[in-house]
């Protein structure tokens, strides 16, 4: 794996990389499996996954989405790419058994694939770090092939008042945009039959909340309740 900081595309990749390397080191990679498990199980259940697809999974973290696709498309491949090679080096470890997983160190705005190579794409709360979220769009449309899929899962989006409270606390700059915002993004850079839809979070919540986000586990409930945004779109056949 080169990750080398001057193969990154633009100083905002640079600080992400350190930021999520040092995210990596505190055992947040790890932590976000629980946090994000529903609302992918949600997700993964839409994207149908057969055992011939490659997938790529955008912003892949320690991995543990890509390892759940990988023993799916087991025909297939899955592919993990990520900005943090601290993030990688945690999810190889954590991938020996699988003969169909290869993760790769990079951008999403300057995707390390060949062209029409993916025929479905997951990423799970990545894209609203993107500075430019159009040019990670035409990347995309690039990397998958005619009639692929695209699922794009976040929490962070202006329809949800609770998550602009991260927007302040978190150490890179981070993109809010609504649902029709981001219906019109993806139909912008080429998208057909966009949907977006929301997956409310059914894990339990705990009676009492000590964390720094919410005020109380009802808001946090309710956060929940809201939902993420999921955001589905196919490349022309
Ligand atoms: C909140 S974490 C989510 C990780 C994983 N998908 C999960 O749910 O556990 C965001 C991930 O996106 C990655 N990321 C952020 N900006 C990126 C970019 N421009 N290109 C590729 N990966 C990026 C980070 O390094 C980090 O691993």
């Amino acid at each position: 794996m080169d990750t080398k900081v001057s193969a990154l595309p633009s100083q905002a990749d640079q600080k992400l990389q350190q930021e999520f390397n040092q995210w990596a080191a505190a055992g947040r990679g790890d932590e976000m499996e629980d946090h994000h498990s529903d609302i992918t199980e949600q997700t993964l259940a839409l994207m149908d996954i057969q055992p011939a697809d490659r997938i790529l999974d955008l912003g892949c973290g320690t991995g543990w989405a890509s390892r759940r696709m990988a023993r799916v498309a087991a025909a297939g491949e899955v592919v993990g790419l990520d900005v943090a090679d601290e993030m990688l080096r945690r999810a190889e470890r954590s991938s020996t058994a699988f003969k169909n997983i290869r993760y790769v160190w990079g951008s999403a705005e300057k995707i390390p694939a060949g062209d029409s190579y993916f025929s479905k794409v997951l990423s799970v709360e990545s894209f609203y770090y993107y500075a430019d979220q159009g040019k990670a769009l035409d990347e995309l449309r690039r990397v998958m092939a005619p009639g692929a899929q695209l699922f794009i899962l976040i929490n962070l989006y202006k329809d949800n008042h609770y998550s602009l409270r991260w927007m302040t606390e978190l150490k890179v700059p981070v993109q809010a945009l609504s649902e029709a915002e981001y219906k019109a993004l993806l139909e912008k850079h080429g998208f057909r039959n966009v949907q977006a839809r929301r997956i409310p979070d059914r894990s339990p919540t705990p009676e009492t909340y000590s964390g720094k986000w919410f005020k109380n586990a009802e808001e946090l409930k309710d956060f929940k309740r809201i939902g993420a945004l999921l955001l589905i779109g196919e490349t022309s056949r």
